[in-house]
């Protein structure tokens, strides 16, 4: 395998343009930045960039012009996991390993982080469209909407009502494939537009978007059971604490786990109908099955 292009690499790569882009950054605002980088920096598998770059990389090769959009959409899933994390929202304490942005610097400078945080990946994106060809403002156009009311946003206003009380079962869908599943989904759409992909590619990829959302989000609630906090690097049975619909409350154990797996087999099915070498894209696909975090 070529080195330069594996998925390692391609993370250490949107790892260090992470780690470096607040640097030296601020005055009198210097805090904000400490604490959006303090959860930016803390890890996490980055796979929303690498399935941007991936799905991209089917068609084109530069991936170092796509890496700030890529970036952008590591930023505003951190922002997601700040606010998601407050006592407002799932009170949890730990968050990729680290105590949780709002325990280390207060929930004003954790909300003020998200909001940074957000608002840095829309500038990053917009900023990658100036002077660009169409298919960068569409990308970025695609990604945006996703984090918003009819994405991201979405979702979690679907969890948060859910405490404490039972959803039906397209509610449910409605939940994980917006707060998980857009996100997801959109990054992978936009490599392919950025890449500029077919039509039948794209409509391809959006099925596969769609079901490894899904996917994602049932393996998140079954490692909510399963997980123990350690590996995790955030808290197990949180779900359970906040006393969550999820799938796991839904379907219990054993089926999440039965369609997580048929699920999974869709992802890898429609791959071998989108155009190019999806080898990578499956390798992470499985990774993310079979992931212990
Ligand atoms: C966790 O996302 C929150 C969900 C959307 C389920 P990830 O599992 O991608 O978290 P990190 O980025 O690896 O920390
Ligand atoms: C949150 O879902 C999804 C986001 C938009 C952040 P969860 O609340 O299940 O995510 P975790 O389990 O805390 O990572
Ligand atoms: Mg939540
Ligand atoms: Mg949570
Ligand atoms: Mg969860």
């Amino acid at each position: 395998m070529d080195k330069e292009t594996s998925i390692e690499h391609l993370k250490d790569t949107v790892e260090s343009w992470l780690g470096n882009y607040f640097k030296n950054k601020g005055s009198y605002n210097k805090k904000v930045y400490e604490a959006m980088d303090y959860s930016l920096s803390a890890g996490g598998k980055r796979i929303r960039p690498l399935l941007l770059l991936l799905t991209y990389m089917l068609y084109k090769d530069d991936f170092q012009e796509i890496l700030p959009i890529a970036s952008a959409v590591e930023m505003i899933h951190t922002y997601s996991l700040i606010h998601d994390d407050l006592p407002c929202m799932d009170n949890d304490d730990l968050r990729r390993g680290r105590p949780t942005n709002h325990k280390v610097f207060g929930e004003a400078v954790a909300v003020l982080a998200g909001d940074g945080l957000l608002n840095e990946g829309m500038n990053l994106m917009l900023k990658s469209c100036i002077n660009r060809e169409p298919n960068f403002i569409k990308a970025c156009n695609i990604i945006a909407e996703s984090a918003g009311a009819e994405g991201m946003v979405g979702g979690q206003i679907v969890d948060i009502l859910s405490e404490n009380t039972k959803i039906p079962i397209d509610q449910l869908y409605y939940m994980h494939s917006k707060k998980t599943g857009a996100l997801i989904k959109s990054s992978i759409i936009a490599g392919a537009v950025l890449g500029g992909a077919s039509k039948s590619d794209i409509e391809n990829l959006d099925y596969y978007g769609m079901k490894l959302g899904l996917a994602f989000q049932i393996k998140d609630d079954i490692l909510d059971i399963v997980g123990d906090t350690e590996t995790l690097g955030k808290k197990a049975k949180s779900d359970l604490d906040n006393n969550k619909t999820n799938f796991i409350t839904t379907y219990g154990l054993n089926k999440c786990i039965e369609m997580c797996n048929s699920i999974t087999g869709e992802c890898i099915e429609v791959l071998d109908n989108v155009s190019g070498d999806t080898s990578k894209l499956k390798d992470l696909t499985l990774f993310l099955l079979n992931r212990e975090k």
